[in-house]
């Protein structure tokens, strides 16, 4: 049914200790734009979730002692590999999650520059002389690994979310147990066969498809075997997993929900905040925790920022991913589409105008028209609910302070966006917002070489940059004596 240059890509088991093992369960992946059903899939639970663990603890034993370039060799191959894949795996993350295929091979793009830059940081794993506090002892610090890392991750970037934890964990010398998203199993499965070409060794990297989730998330958090949970999603699981994780004191990095802020001061170039909000707005169809969730515009510009953005809006096109003028794809599933409906309701009952679209698009399905909502009230659940979908509310504001005021109204923490051109108030804004990642007229700010994190509800640790690695790896003081 996919047409794939190597159908063998096409996987359904799982994948544990080195091998693709097949269920009598299984469950069907669809295509989310046309119902059309694409794989039954391998449906795991907990022994073998458990088996999974056992067999990256054992691999971890040898795994930990390979150099840095031994473990580079086998990221930068692997990266080279989804390279030249990137068509098979970009048809494959379009068909059951439904994003552009320009933006499914952005994503594969995404993940490669993950692997080459995680390849080249393993070899700068330093550790530290420190000067000494007695004469007869040397203080030391080694970096070490871990242990074994469990990850899950969500169906929004079926390979990036997974490509961002995993050639760090490797590269620092840990190993890795899976759970991809059940919604997007495929593409996960097709990045795993590429690791086995890459020459992984059996065990290093296992990946667990089920429809139980709590189950496995349960094996992972309690688990001996597993030191640090690596998990990407929302707060609510993201807070679950921490209490679960407490019991065995694991370290943990959650990149959860995100309520991203999106200010247009009277002082910013216009045309070039319109670019930037559709760009972050409506990338995935909305669908990512760094999406602008809530426009914020100064009263000066906010009639020609609206007229401007709903104009560049009505020009996105919606449609089967797979087609070359596809700019929005339909929303992930019912329950996605159901939400966007409640909030788009709900804003409208407390005074919101719809400038453009606010209906179900009429392709059917799960697809909805992007939309605009103006004068948007503070009061509206927009304003403190992660959207995930094409719907972009434009709230009015009038002073600096009101709009930081606004901006930091939320537990969540982690992207934000604003445009202005004054260097005072940028560097005011920049250091008031409360957020980990801050665009400073730009919408797009996803790179390896960057620290990817948010702050208060919206997680702890960071992926990517010189700083990624750390969180895989421990720190080890060494106070040597017996030097005379
Ligand atoms: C996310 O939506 O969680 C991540 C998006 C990105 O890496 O840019």
């Amino acid at each position: 049914m996919l047409k794939l240059s190597d159908p063998t890509l096409l996987k359904t088991e799982s994948f544990i200790n080195g091998e693709w093992r097949s269920s009598s369960q299984t469950y069907a992946v669809k295509n989310p734009a046309n119902g059309q059903h694409l794989a039954d899939v391998a449906n795991h639970g907990v022994e073998e979730a458990q088996e999974a663990v056992e067999a990256g603890y054992d691999a971890y034993k040898s795994w930990k002692k390979t150099t840095a370039a031994e473990r580079a060799a086998v990221l930068m191959k692997w990266a080279d590999l989804m390279e030249q894949h990137r068509e098979d795996l970009a048809t494959i993350m379009t068909s059951e999650q439904g994003k552009p295929l320009a933006e499914a091979r952005g994503e594969i793009n995404y993940s490669v520059a993950f692997f080459r830059w995680f390849a080249e940081e393993a070899r700068r794993i330093y550790g530290d002389v420190i000067p000494t506090h007695n004469p007869a002892l040397r203080n030391l610090v080694i970096k070490q690994p871990v242990g074994v890392v469990a990850a899950i991750t969500p169906w929004n970037f079926p390979i990036a979310m997974v490509a961002k934890k995993l050639p760090a964990a490797l590269a620092a010398g840990c190993t890795m147990v899976w759970k991809p998203s059940e919604e997007t199993p495929l593409s996960g499965l097709a990045f795993a066969e590429l690791g086995v070409r890459a020459g992984l060794p059996g065990g290093a990297f296992n990946v667990i498809n089920t429809l139980d989730a709590p189950a496995i998330g349960k094996v992972f958090t309690e688990s001996e075997l597993v030191r640090k949970i690596s998990f990407t999603g929302s707060t609510p699981v993201g807070k679950l997993l921490l209490r679960q994780s407490a019991s065995t004191v694991k370290k943990v990095s959650m990149e959860l929900g995100g309520n991203a802020p999106f200010i247009v001061f009277d002082d910013a170039d216009i045309d070039a905040a319109v670019s930037g909000a559709i760009a972050s707005k409506f990338r995935n169809a909305g669908q990512t925790c760094v999406c602008a969730n809530r426009l914020l515009v100064q009263e000066s510009v906010y009639d020609e920022f609206s007229e401007k953005f709903s104009k560049a809006v009505a020009e996105l096109h919606v449609g089967d991913g797979m087609a070359a003028e596809t700019t929005v794809g339909p929303l992930i599933n019912q329950a996605a589409l159901d939400k966007v409906e409640v909030l788009i309701d709900d804003a409208v009952s407390h005074g919101a105008q719809v400038a453009l679209g606010g209906n179900r698009h009429d392709l059917g399905g799960t697809f909805y028209q992007p939309t605009v909502l103006t004068e948007v009230p503070f009061e509206a659940r927009l304003s403190r609910e992660e959207i995930f979908g094409p719907v972009a509310p434009i709230f009015r504001f009038s002073t600096e302070e009101e709009a930081l005021e606004q901006a930091n109204a939320t537990e969540y923490g982690l992207a934000c966006y604003f445009y202005a051109r004054d260097i005072g108030r940028i560097w005011r804004v920049s250091e008031g917002l409360e957020y980990g990642m801050v665009g400073v007229n730009t919408g797009m700010i996803s790179t390896p070489v960057a620290p990817f994190g948010g702050i208060k509800e919206s997680g702890l640790g960071r992926e990517g940059s010189k700083y990624g690695l750390d969180d895989y790896l421990e720190m080890k003081f060494m106070c040597i004596g017996g030097i005379d």
